[in-house]
């Protein structure tokens, strides 16, 4: 049954919300402010939610999406939205979801760092999908569901990406990569080299003539993963290099990095501009990108890292980096922290996974009275719940940023600066 519907904001996770009949409706692709007729599909606690029919007064911010994709594909929310309006909306959300879930009122401003708001992806994975032809589909997720939506190519994608999206669906390498499950794609700060993962290839003689193959006839493919149960073999390079700022940083197929490219040098910068000192710790810290800068500003420097091949490019990083005061801790942030004793480290970088670091560890951290603490969060809720506890222990909450890594799509990425208040 349909009915219009006017919401009045967007919410994290893309929807719009409005009220009707005394009930809440979230629904997709329709903006605040604009009447839509829309039809319900689903109630779950309480909530509705809904598709949009049709639009029948347009708010000004709406554009034209420019990807055929757009609404099927789930890799984006906003394409709808025009870019400027993307970005202050992410900063409204931010801040009332810090002032709902964390009961934190933030009234200082929330600059917005943004770039190219298109081909800003310097990594993909694409899932695939065989066809009864014996070819393969590539592309990604439909929105909440393990459906493959195939694509040719993707507007958000980087150029050499996009050019190896194409490539690999043609008639050279279609066949061969059936039995994939999924293709992970890095490329480097250029967009010249490109780092490919193939997964669940389980006859080891194909996966590496496969990966051979491409290295030797896929333009910029440079290393090749093939991962199976478990395994991963690298042929080719070891590493990708890509470089930020004046560090390079290794990275492994398959390890994690930043996975978009125009905002990272900023973000870098944003995390340890103006920091010194005699200890900082990187908590979360992949390969290394804070650690290294950090290493060049502060007398030692302890970086924690769950991940094994994350944590090995750390090491190979730091080695690279001449960084003999930098210790590389290969163990879950949780595990560290029982045990770690050094009082009143100057600075503690944190940049965990969506869940946050929560707050059985933040605990341990607080106890250690750190008298700065930079938190890179990919979360708002698990922000605004462990902020929330910073400032129960004591932390006052400096700046907030925004850097806008996901353009179209509902993501959003913030750095958070606390204090130690004076006791
Ligand atoms: C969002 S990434 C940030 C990495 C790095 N700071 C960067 O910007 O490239 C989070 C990292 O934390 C690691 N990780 C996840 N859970 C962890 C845990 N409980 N303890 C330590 N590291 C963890 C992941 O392997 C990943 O490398």
């Amino acid at each position: 049954m349909s009915f219009e519907l006017i919401p009045h904001k967007l919410v994290y996770g893309g929807e719009a919300l409005g009220h009707h009949q005394g009930r809440t409706v979230l629904v997709p692709r329709v903006l605040p402010g604009e009447r839509a007729e829309v039809e319900e599909y689903r109630t779950a606690k309480g909530v509705v939610h809904a598709r949009a029919v049709r639009i029948l007064a347009a708010a000004p911010e709406r554009v034209e999406p420019p990807c055929p994709y757009f609404g099927h594909c789930g890799g984006c929310q906003y394409q709808h939205i025009e870019s400027q309006f993307q970005a202050t909306t992410k900063r409204e959300i931010l801040r009332e979801t810090l002032r709902r879930l964390g009961k934190i009122d933030w009234r200082g401003n929330i600059p917005v760092h943004a770039a190219d708001p298109w081909n800003y992806r310097n990594q993909a994975q694409l899932k695939v999908e065989r066809r009864a032809d014996g070819n393969v589909a590539l592309g990604f997720f439909e929105a909440e569901s393990h459906r493959l939506f195939p694509v040719d190519a993707c507007l958000i994608l980087s150029p050499r990406l996009n050019g190896l999206l194409r490539e690999l669906q043609g008639p050279d390498w279609s066949r061969r990569l059936a039995d994939s499950r999924e293709i992970e794609m890095l490329a480097d700060d250029r967009d010249e080299h490109v780092a490919i993962t193939l997964r669940g290839l389980a006859n080891r003689a194909e996966g590496e003539a496969l990966a051979r193959d491409m290295l030797e006839r896929l333009a910029g493919v440079v290393s090749v993963g093939v991962e199976s149960e478990g395994q991963l073999r690298v042929f080719g390079n070891p590493r990708l290099d890509y470089v930020v700022g004046e560090f390079q940083y290794g990275v492994s197929p398959g390890s994690f990095f930043q996975a978009s490219r125009h905002l990272v040098p900023d973000l870098v910068n944003a995390v340890v501009a103006e920091q010194t000192g005699r200890l900082a710790l990187d908590l979360f810290a992949g390969v290394g990108l804070f650690t290294l800068p950090l290493a060049r500003r502060f007398s030692s420097v302890v970086a924690v890292e769950a991940g094994a091949k994350e944590a090995r490019d750390l090491a190979a990083n730091a080695r690279g980096h001449s960084c003999d005061h930098l210790r590389v801790v290969t163990e879950a942030v949780h595990d560290f922290l029982r045990r770690f004793a050094q009082m009143q480290p100057d600075l503690v970088v944190l940049d965990p996974p969506r869940a946050g670091i929560g707050v059985q560890p933040l605990k341990l951290l607080a106890a250690l009275q750190p008298k700065r603490i930079h938190y890179v969060s990919c979360g708002p809720p698990t922000l605004a719940r462990d902020l929330a506890y910073l400032a129960g222990q004591g932390y006052e909450l400096k700046s907030v940023d925004l850097f806008d890594l996901f353009p179209q799509t509902f993501h959003i990425e913030a750095l958070a600066c606390l204090a130690r208040r004076a006791a």
